[in-house]
């Protein structure tokens, strides 16, 4: 028998997120037969009470992708299990240890960060961290570098390196593993993949909602840590390593480490110049009113709900290439999406386009709210106009579009493709160590600019891409941020 234990069983993500993939895993025969799902929390409730409530929450997203089946639900139930347990006590753990059995035990930690330390320090205790389990942290690990350094090195009491599994779910997109397939299954991509050709590159996430309930979670950590430390900056990852030699995963991860060695640290003098805090005040999203970050909770604060930041990489391949990356909360759009900006033609035989700029190619990788990846090429606008006139046309690589007849796949839950990794134990789509270490360090130098200068976010309204200064970062430079025209 094998075991998934999911702390904090009954919280947010487990119920959101874990449960449900764990069922279109099972729906579609991709968990093992012998796995068995515990979900370990606090309350004291029965075996029976939590079931019935991984049935609602499930049943309710299954049913919304039309992949409800009583016969999969049957199997699902079989598999699950409740404890009740105090997870900092080892003894208390002793209980999920007799449940879990001896064979290989995988543990998922949706809790608060806060306790990962004493929670390894019990399941070690408990047997819970011996050769043949593993452990799943949830970002964030930590808050700064001092404090993911204190948690990990507990976690290494505990667990090997390879035991360890630390999830960035953008890491489980498909079209974040899509942009691997495109970059290193194709050759016609990688002579342009540099400095020679590539302008600048953007990254944009943006997300329509605002804070809410998490708000004593998400003040203590703000856009920069909750977004641009994990997600963001795995994303410049991928977009800027070298090809790796396989895709074993520290073949993977020592290639994007390498990247985050190269991030040119930003200094106190340039955090002006190259970063952008932001607040949302008051405004309208979707039409809809939105109030003030400050007051969802009735609060003062200094807590950025909004970050642009330029990257520059000090690397053969980038050197000159700027990175822009922007996240923010109560922003317009829910959109996600990388761009690959090409540099202009050298000169052009056309004269200029109609909105007075010069031609150009840009490759976007599109995750959120589609899946697409789509290059824009110019062709000429047909007509018999005197001078010729061009037009940039979109050549989508998507499965909509080249899919032919089969219909497209039901689009996945990140966490499924994490879940199914993590169980078999291939940790190429997980963090290493040395990258998380690597990247809040450099996410420490900016938080640290922003304090030695005492820099207080801007202003922006919700339903806005953010403060002026956003768009000022690109603009200084000539540029500006991709729109959907
Ligand atoms: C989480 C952040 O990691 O990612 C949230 O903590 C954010 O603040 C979420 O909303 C965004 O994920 P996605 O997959 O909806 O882009």
């Amino acid at each position: 028998m094998a075991a998934l234990i999911l702390f904090g069983g009954g919280g947010d993500l487990a119920m959101r997120m874990l449960l449900p993939s764990l069922y279109f895993l099972d729906h579609d025969g991709l968990l093992p037969d012998d796995l068995k799902i515990i979900g370990a929390a606090r309350s004291a409730e029965s075996a029976e009470a939590y079931i019935a409530k991984v049935h609602e929450t499930v049943k309710a997203k299954a049913e919304a992708d039309e992949a409800w089946d009583e016969a999969s639900w049957a199997r699902m139930k079989a598999r699950l299990d409740y404890l009740a347990v105090d997870a900092t006590d080892p003894e208390s753990l002793k209980g999920l240890k007799a449940k879990a059995g001896d064979g290989e035990t995988t543990s998922f930690l949706a809790v608060s960060p806060s306790l990962y330390g004493r929670i390894v320090t019990a399941m070690k205790a408990a047997g819970l961290a011996e050769k043949n389990c593993r452990i799943v942290l949830e970002k964030p690990v930590g808050r700064d570098l001092e404090s993911f350094l204190e948690i990990d090195d507990a976690v290494a009491q505990a667990f090997d390196e390879r035991q360890v599994f630390r999830i960035d779910h953008y890491l489980g997109k498909e079209t974040v593993q899509n942009l691997i397939a495109l970059r290193f299954g194709n050759t016609i991509f990688e002579p342009l993949w540099n400095n020679l050709t590539v302008d600048h590159v953007q990254i944009t996430v943006g997300e329509t909602v605002g804070v809410g309930d998490r708000w004593p979670y998400y003040d203590e950590y703000g856009a920069l840590r909750d977004m641009l430390q994990n997600h963001m900056l795995q994303l410049l990852c991928l977009v800027a390593m070298e090809p790796p030699s396989d895709l074993d995963p520290d073949s993977v991860r020592n290639e994007k480490v390498k990247v985050l060695r190269s991030l040119r640290p930003i200094t106190p003098e340039e955090a002006e110049r190259v970063t952008v805090r932001g607040q949302y005040v008051a405004g309208a999203v979707e039409g809809q009113p939105a109030r003030a970050y400050r007051d969802e909770r009735g609060q003062p604060s200094d807590t950025e709900t909004f970050v642009a930041i330029r990257a520059d990489i000090d690397n053969w391949r980038w050197a000159g290439v700027p990175f822009f990356m922007r996240t923010g909360k109560r922003l317009p759009e829910k959109r996600t999406e990388i761009v690959i900006q090409f540099k202009p033609v050298p000169h052009s035989i056309f004269g200029h386009g109609e909105r007075g700029d010069i031609y150009d190619n840009r490759l976007v990788i599109e995750l959120q709210p589609d899946e697409d990846i789509s290059l824009s090429v110019m062709n000429k606008k047909p007509g018999l106009d005197q001078r010729m006139q061009l037009q940039p046309i979109k050549m989508s690589l998507s499965w909509g579009v080249n899919g032919k007849d089969a219909a497209p796949p039901r689009r996945r839950i990140a966490y499924e493709r994490l879940l199914l990794d993590a169980l078999k134990g291939d940790s190429t789509l997980f963090v290493r160590r040395d990258e998380a270490e690597q990247a809040w360090k450099w996410v420490d130098e900016v938080a640290d600019a922003w304090s030695g200068a005492g820099f207080k976010p801007l202003d922006y309204g919700a339903g806005t891409w953010g403060p002026e200064a956003a768009d000022l970062l690109l603009s200084r430079t000539g540029r500006k941020w991709n729109t959907r025209d």
